[in-house]
């Protein structure tokens, strides 16, 4: 479980186990274009300003991957405890 904020809004929402970064986003009325939600089709690829993402797509390459300044909040998760994300 982690937590990701926003950077236009500032607030923080709770990801739990067993639950994607853009379901708890999408429920909250956060809108993320999606569309294969697993991690192919790169329609969620959402910035990253701060935190470490946990790559778990196979849309982005490895160097983009390991970049860590992108993700794919579809199913990609964090290492850490924060991610601060340029929506
Ligand atoms: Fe397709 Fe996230 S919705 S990669």
């Amino acid at each position: 479980e982690f937590e990701v904020r926003l950077a236009s809004s500032g607030k923080a929402y709770h990801v739990p186990v067993g639950r994607t970064v853009l379901q708890v986003l999408t429920e909250a009325g956060v809108f993320v274009p999606a569309s294969c939600e697993q991690g192919v089709c790169g329609t969620c690829v959402t910035r990253v300003l701060d935190g470490v993402p946990e790559h778990r797509d196979l849309y982005l390459t490895e160097e983009e991957q390991a970049a860590n300044d992108q993700f794919t909040p579809c199913c990609s998760r964090a290492r850490g405890a924060h991610l601060l994300l340029d929506l």
